[in-house]
């Protein structure tokens, strides 16, 4: 008789808690539950949420090389030992966020086909470290022309009869910010393969999938990356547009995240006693803008109480939000908006965000629950 893996032993294989949520088994995507997320700033490895678009490949440390072509030059050919060697280690502190976080809200207005239902917790916060990018590129020699930076990972996705490596770019300009890392640490700890190993990307500020995982190669060049999951995937388009109408020319290639916050509890038709009702939950922002205010509603958006912010922090991590509400027996919807450094604020009703891909989703978070006497 074979063994039939259940999903705790998926979770145990790639070393997560066994209470994460499974969004997709093959390859793996999980979430973890908002009161294990919304716990700790720095997100336990355990609890980190996983985006995978294909299966995890093995990567041999010792015969590991990591490229650098294109723009440069000086092309680069580099081990790990090399990398720890030639270049300062460096750590920052960073959320990282799918682009795909709340996409479950985006379904139940209209149906997504195709994609993972992620709930609120496709994000987490992590200490990185590893080298900076800026430190690489230097090494290689940027031309004047070049205006992007490429990175290709080393997994295979398939899609019906084709075949290819994940990848995307990001600007020059931020590619060369200190705070991109190629990193080999999470939490102090070594990767671990699902997480990249034995070096990762981090952009700090920007969608998760610019953060390539298993990264094989960095090329220097004039366009943006004409990889699937940046031309193709990872675009927003307007709500009118459908996978059949869309022209893949077009479409916002997405990079910095946009203001965007979430209650994390209570719980959605939770039941929690009268008297003094805690709210929490989480918000960020990108492109290095901070989060300035976090405000609650309960009566769907004609006033707002302000909610304390918690110290922890910096420009490229989430900030933890609280407010104690006195609240009589009955049933409420709260909201939540946050305000960020450059005023931006984020949309009211969610299908006015809908996109066919379903990215981006910022609306205001409800949640409903009850306050029982
Ligand atoms: N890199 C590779 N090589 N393959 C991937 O599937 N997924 C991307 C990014 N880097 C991906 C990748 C996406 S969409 C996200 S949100 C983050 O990795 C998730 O990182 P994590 O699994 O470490 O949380």
């Amino acid at each position: 008789m074979t063994h039939r893996k259940t999903k705790d032993d998926l979770l145990r294989l790639f070393d997560k808690n066994v209470h994460m949520l499974i969004r997709a088994e093959d390859p793996l995507n999980a979430e973890p539950p908002p009161d294990a997320l919304r716990s700790s700033f720095i997100t336990p490895v355990e609890d980190f949420f996983t985006r995978n678009h294909a299966p995890v490949p093995h990567v041999d440390p010792a015969l590991y090389r990591l490229r650098v072509d294109g723009l440069v030059r000086q092309p680069l050919q580099l081990s790990l030992d090399d990398l720890r060697r030639r270049f300062p280690s460096r750590s920052v502190v960073a959320t990282l966020q799918c682009a795909g976080n709340r996409r479950h809200e985006l379904m139940a207005i209209k149906r997504i086909d195709g994609e993972v239902p992620w709930q609120t917790c496709a994000v987490g916060t992590a200490e990185w470290r590893g080298v900076a990018l800026c430190d690489l590129l230097a090494a290689a020699g940027v031309s004047s022309d070049a205006r992007h930076v490429a990175f290709l990972g080393l997994d295979t996705v398939r899609k019906g009869e084709r075949e290819f490596g994940f990848g995307g770019s990001v600007p020059l300009e931020k590619a060369m910010s200190p705070e991109v890392l190629l990193a080999f640490e999470m939490n102090g700890a070594p990767l671990r393969p699902i997480h990249g190993f034995p070096l990762r990307v981090v952009v700090p500020g920007y969608i998760g999938a610019r953060s390539v995982k298993w990264l094989a190669q960095i090329t220097v060049q004039t366009e943006p990356s004409d990889n699937y999951f940046q031309a193709r995937a990872y675009k927003l388009f307007s709500p009118g547009v459908t996978a059949d109408t869309a022209d893949w020319t077009q479409g916002l290639m997405l990079g910095e995240l946009s203001v965007n916050a979430v209650i994390c509890a209570p719980r959605e038709a939770e039941s929690v006693p009268a008297g003094t009702v805690l709210l929490t939950g989480y918000a960020l922002t990108g492109g290095g803008r901070t989060i300035e205010r976090v405000e609650i509603s309960l009566d769907g958006g004609d006033s707002w109480t302000v909610a304390d912010l918690s110290a922890e922090g910096n420009r490229w991590t989430w900030r933890f939000w609280q407010v104690s509400l006195h609240l009589p027996p009955g049933a409420y919807c709260a909201c939540v908006r946050a305000w960020e450094s450059a005023a931006n604020t984020q949309p009211e009703k969610t299908k006015h965000v809908w996109n066919f891909k379903g990215y981006m989703n910022n609306a205001w978070h409800r949640v409903r629950f009850n306050v029982i006497g």
